[in-house]
């Protein structure tokens, strides 16, 4: 009976949210099936290709205070830092000379950086290598900000709306962030015309597996280029500290039931799967992922960014991570490869 729906789902049928929910309470059964077919339909589209995104973590600095993460505003342990723009080039420029395409500069909500500082990042950035796509993933911003960076030549915005029930979003957050704000940035993006990236982390505090069914509902609905998602992993200086962390085998399944909502997806194996699991990368590449995001911030900050406790790859050089990848990836079949890899549209 799950096969069906599994088969359904991968001829393009919409499924409900309850159908979902059984998918998930059977996982133990389908994951093997939901697999197979999840591989064949990233084959279909990008073949055996990973894409590799560098990632620059250009701040640790954030006005938020989203509970479970552990750069927020009033975590008075974390050891705060920002990348001056130089910075933020050079590490690019070393990422190119490594063979990355992609940069992704990511931070907490740091209103050190205005639309004037990006925007000449951004300028620098794609003027020294216009053969590069720019992900920018720096939080809520007003849609004129969102439109002066697009001006400025970035490509891409991740956003994960963290859950897609109000209600949860809520229990997540302080009083000052919204899910109506989240999904009003996500729908400015889109119309704004970048490739957009929304997603959520599996097992965060009060999640149901209900709200997890519903998530394929909202991602079918808003259609994204992108999606992350990655376990929940408790900070031991945050009001989750002491809340369960997420599976990592749960992580893996709905990987295999986005790339089967969202055929084209671009979908990434995260950091967070690997922290979970040391083989949860290689899991989620055989679960149909085909992204992955090693780190390329300086040596002197890797430390610093720390959104959860015992997050890998935080002492190891740029160089070192690809090489190891590029093994994990050769043992599930696949391949790492240097291009831009964009949203494989139609
Ligand atoms: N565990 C797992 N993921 C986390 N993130 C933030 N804090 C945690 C945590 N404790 C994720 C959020 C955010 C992304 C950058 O990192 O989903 O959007
Ligand atoms: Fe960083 Fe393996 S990917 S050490």
């Amino acid at each position: 009976m799950y096969k069906e729906l599994i088969d359904r789902l991968a001829s393009g049928e919409p499924l409900t949210s309850d159908e979902y929910l059984g998918l998930i309470g059977s996982r133990d059964e389908i994951r093997d099936y939901a697999a197979e077919k999840a591989r064949a339909v990233r084959q279909k589209y990008y073949g055996n290709k990973i894409f590799i995104r560098g990632l620059i973590e250009i701040s640790n600095h954030c006005k938020n205070n989203c509970f479970y993460c552990g750069i927020r505003a009033s975590n008075s342990l974390a050891q705060r830092y920002r990348l001056a723009p130089d910075e933020i080039v050079a590490c690019a420029d070393s990422g190119y000379s490594l063979g990355f395409r992609t940069f992704v500069l990511q931070g907490g909500e740091d209103a050190y950086y205005t639309d004037d500082v990006l925007t000449d990042v951004i300028t620098r950035i794609k003027s020294s290598h216009p053969d590069c796509a720019v992900t920018l993933s720096l939080g809520e911003r007003s849609r004129e900000s969102y439109a002066a960076l697009k001006a400025a030549g970035a490509d891409r915005y991740l956003l994960r709306h963290e859950t897609c029930s109000a209600e949860h979003y809520g229990r997540l957050h302080p009083d000052n962030m919204s899910f109506e704000n989240r999904v009003r940035c996500l729908k400015e993006l889109k119309e704004l015309g970048y490739q957009t990236g929304a997603g959520f982390m599996v097992g965060s505090p009060y999640q149901t597996q209900r709200n997890l069914a519903d998530e394929f509902v909202f991602l079918r609905e808003l259609d994204p280029e992108m999606v992350g998602i990655g376990p929940f992993i408790p900070h031991k200086d945050t009001p989750f500290a002491s809340f369960p962390a997420g599976s990592a085998e749960l992580t893996v399944f709905l990987l295999s039931l986005i790339r089967l909502t969202l055929p084209r997806v671009l979908l990434p194996a995260t950091t967070a799967l690997g922290t979970a699991d040391p083989t949860g990368r290689e899991k989620g590449i055989l679960a149909g992922a085909n992204v992955l995001m090693p780190n390329l911030s300086p040596a002197g900050v890797r430390k610093k960014y720390m959104l959860y406790d015992n997050k890998i790859c935080t002492g190891d050089e740029a160089a070192a991570c690809i090489n190891c990848l590029a093994q994990r990836v050769k043992k599930t079949g696949c391949e790492i490869v240097t291009a831009r890899g964009d949203y494989n549209g139609i």
